[in-house]
């Protein structure tokens, strides 16, 4: 429990942890390499959707050796469907280096310095594993310490992003880092919520400014708004007597190492002749097949994108040359393939 130098809110904070506080797999533990990989899962996805996918990923590499000596497909098809593949890449890189350099870092520097480690994924790691007074900042944090103590800053710029480093690292518990900014990340994501927040029933609740001022709904403040630019996708599900043709995504994007059916660009919305007139799609001589439309305008939401995606069908009896880039796999071993969640959606909606 709290003790005289504590900061009061810290001391609220982790009496309302003691008996609200999530049991996750990853807690109870000071095993840096546990932490490190709910922490890179836990960057983009959320808890309810990452916990299946961490007990799985440990079960599978329950060691950082486990994980250095694993190909990248294997890491590729434990992190499908998760998305940000990126995350696997770097994961699987760093890993590596922890062995090359005989272990875990230890400190500060030497986490950070991994790929992949940002600072918020440092302070989590090396407050959790090894008691080093570092606060987190994250969107849960930003919120949690906007309302309470009213600070409008706009988090996106410089002025706000040192305003909320430095209140945190005020207010952290330096005896219990770990189980302080666990305490604030489960109390933004259960009781301080983006929208609807608890506040009735918020042990904070008196304490709490922007409460007090009715600016809950107003608070954290943004300087600018997201812009989420539209990308328009045809994918040509290539069907060759029992087989299917896949195309593995060079370097260069967050889908890079994963494999996909015949993928055309578009900068508008296409027509379904226009994606047939496609030049991606001329080797394969569409008019030797049979044609069909699966489904179109297919939604896929990412953090700076919409995808919409359509998906057709080319069958064709025979294919005497395999363009470059392109695998040919048997329909059933489709499954081996790391495909990005848009290719997924895109199988289940052919319905094999
Ligand atoms: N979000 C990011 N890290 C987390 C953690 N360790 N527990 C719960 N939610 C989190």
């Amino acid at each position: 429990m709290a003790d005289n130098d504590t900061h009061p809110f810290a001391a609220a904070l982790e009496t309302w942890y003691a008996s609200h506080g999530r049991d996750l797999p990853w807690r109870g533990t000071h095993d840096p390499y546990r932490i490190w990989v709910s922490e890179i899962i836990l960057q983009q996805t959320r808890v309810a959707q990452g916990y299946d996918y961490f007990v799985r990923f440990m079960e599978r590499f329950p060691t950082v050796g486990h994980l250095a000596a694993a190909t990248e497909d294997d890491v590729l098809r434990a992190w499908q469907g998760l998305g940000y593949y990126t995350r696997a890449r770097n994961l699987h890189a760093a890993a590596r280096a922890v062995v090359a350099q005989g272990g875990f870092p230890a400190d500060y520097a030497g986490v950070r310095a991994l790929r992949g480690v940002g600072d918020y994924t440092a302070a989590a790691i090396c407050s959790m594993a090894y008691g080093l007074p570092h606060a987190v900042v994250d969107g849960n944090v930003y919120r949690v310490l906007s309302r309470y103590f009213g600070l409008a800053t706009p988090i996106d710029t410089t002025a706000g992003r040192r305003a909320f480093a430095d209140l945190a690292a005020g207010l952290l518990d330096r005896r219990r880092p770990g189980l302080y900014n666990q305490a604030v990340m489960d109390f933004g994501a259960l009781q301080c919520l983006p929208r609807a927040p608890q506040c009735g029933a918020c042990p904070l609740a008196h304490g709490c400014e922007a409460l007090r001022t009715g600016r809950v709904d107003e608070l954290p403040v943004k300087a600018r708004r997201t812009q989420v630019a539209e990308r328009f996708l045809a994918y040509i599900y290539i069907y060759v007597s029992g087989d299917v043709l896949l195309h593995r995504r060079p370097a260069g994007d967050i889908w890079a190492g994963l494999y996909e059916p015949l993928l055309v660009e578009f900068d508008h919305r296409p027509t379904e002749p226009e994606v047939l007139a496609a030049s991606p799609l001329a080797p394969f001589t569409p008019s030797r097949g049979v044609w069909r439309c699966v489904a179109q305008g297919v939604r896929h939401v990412l953090t700076h994108r919409v995808l919409l995606a359509d998906f057709y069908q080319l069958s064709l009896p025979s294919l005497e040359a395999l363009p470059e880039g392109f695998v040919r796999v048997p329909e059933s071993r489709r499954g081996d393939y790391a495909v990005p969640r848009l290719v997924s959606l895109l199988y289940e909606r052919l319905g094999r």
